[in-house]
């Protein structure tokens, strides 16, 4: 491991293995200010003929896209390997096979072009993510990361120093959207369909939507209590359950379906605002960031909006580009953890499951 001077301009090549989105994007800057050069994303559609990422097609298709993607990446930023500095990739958490991919080819490719290889952990990516958009999100902010595999509410003091507030004890907050899109019938991946089947129903002043319990959420709740920041939403989704059974027996879960997608995506919005806005509150933070594919619910950050403007706060949401996964995140971390000196790693694995590095938990 070296030192390099913080604050000074590297060029990275970033690349992003862990799931079902084979990902390169090449981005420049220091720590404090970025700019995002190209970011090519190959998702891989497949998957929704299984409702679910089916690991080892995951893995085979990263092993197809893996050159196009980098190919890509180099071409639409103009530049070749030699006018990078590093090459960083996702080891981990995610699928292992998926991140074997990436991996083994970063490895390769820094090798080969004599560049450092920088390790990134995935959510450590999706909390970049969004400073790529807006220059603004940068800590201190309170961040909220949701997506198919991960609930969590984070404070972050400063880039590398993450403090665990909550996190969901059961399902994560998109793997429940998906599993209530598959109940009512909708396509995988189902946060999007949900969305926009529950925008078509009656609002709960004009007409009657579901109301389902809210998931943990006790007003009188206080700081330290177990249930203050976590989350769980299986209960949730047994609760849709039985909604829709009731109105398949009815007959009625045609009329019925938009009024329970909204009453679901209700509950689960205003459980994350509350929590989100309690970790603000404790930390006095003004920013929120949201990362993940969940933060491209626009009702929820209409919601986080108006309960942070109550607040003299601001929410910054990354586009749905930059929401999902993507690489352009991860070459935002490396160009943070390039400039801290961590990089080289010759013994570098891919792990199923890592903690944030620089996490600890709040107490
Ligand atoms: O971050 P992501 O692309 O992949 C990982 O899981 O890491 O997140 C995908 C998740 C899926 O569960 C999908 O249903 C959810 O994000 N999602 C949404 C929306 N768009 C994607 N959930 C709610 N509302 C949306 N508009
Ligand atoms: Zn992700």
């Amino acid at each position: 491991m070296h030192r390099m001077t913080q604050g000074a301009t590297r060029r990275v090549l970033g690349i992003e293995t862990s799931c079902d989105e084979t990902s390169a994007a090449v981005v420049s800057g220091s720590p404090e200010e970025m700019t995002l050069e190209s970011c090519v994303i190959l998702s891989q559609d497949v998957h929704r003929l299984f409702g679910g990422v089916v690991p080892e097609i995951a893995s085979r298709q990263h092993l197809v896209g893996i050159v196009p993607a980098v190919e890509a990446a180099l071409r639409e930023a103009g530049v070749t390997m030699d006018d990078c500095d590093a090459v960083a990739v996702t080891h981990a958490p995610g699928l292992v096979g998926a991140l074997l991919v990436g991996t083994s080819f970063a490895k390769s490719f820094a090798f080969a072009h004599g560049k450092p290889l920088v390790p990134v952990h995935h959510l450590e990516g999706h909390l970049f993510a969004t400073m790529l958009e807006q220059t603004d999100a940068a800590p201190p902010f309170t961040a909220l990361l949701v997506s198919g595999g991960h609930t969590l509410l984070l404070d972050v003091p400063e880039w590398g120093h993450y403090a665990l507030l909550g996190q969901t004890r059961d399902d994560a907050v998109g793997e429940a959207f998906d599993k209530v899109a598959k109940l009512l019938g909708l396509p995988y991946p189902g946060g999007r369909p949900i969305e926009e089947l529950a925008a078509t129903a009656a609002s709960p002043a004009h007409g009657h939507p579901h109301r389902f319990a809210r998931p943990m959420l006790r007003k009188s709740a206080q700081p330290g209590d177990d249930d203050y920041y976590d989350c769980s939403f299986s209960g949730l989704k047994t609760a849709v359950l039985h909604a829709v059974r009731n109105a398949e027996r009815s007959g009625t879960l045609d009329a019925e379906r938009a009024s329970i997608a909204r009453g679901f995506q209700d509950a689960v919005i205003e459980t994350l605002v509350e929590k989100t806005v309690r970790a603000a509150r404790q930390f006095r933070r003004t920013r929120v960031v949201l990362g993940g594919g969940v933060a491209c619910n626009r009702a929820l950050q209409d919601a986080m909006r108006a309960a942070m403007e109550r607040r003299q706060g601001t929410v910054h949401a990354p586009t749905p580009r930059l929401a999902t996964d993507n690489a352009a995140m991860i070459a935002a971390a490396g160009i943070f953890r390039l400039a801290r000196g961590e990089f080289g790693a010759p013994d570098l694995t891919a792990t199923a499951s890592l903690p944030l590095p620089g996490l600890r938990r709040a107490g």
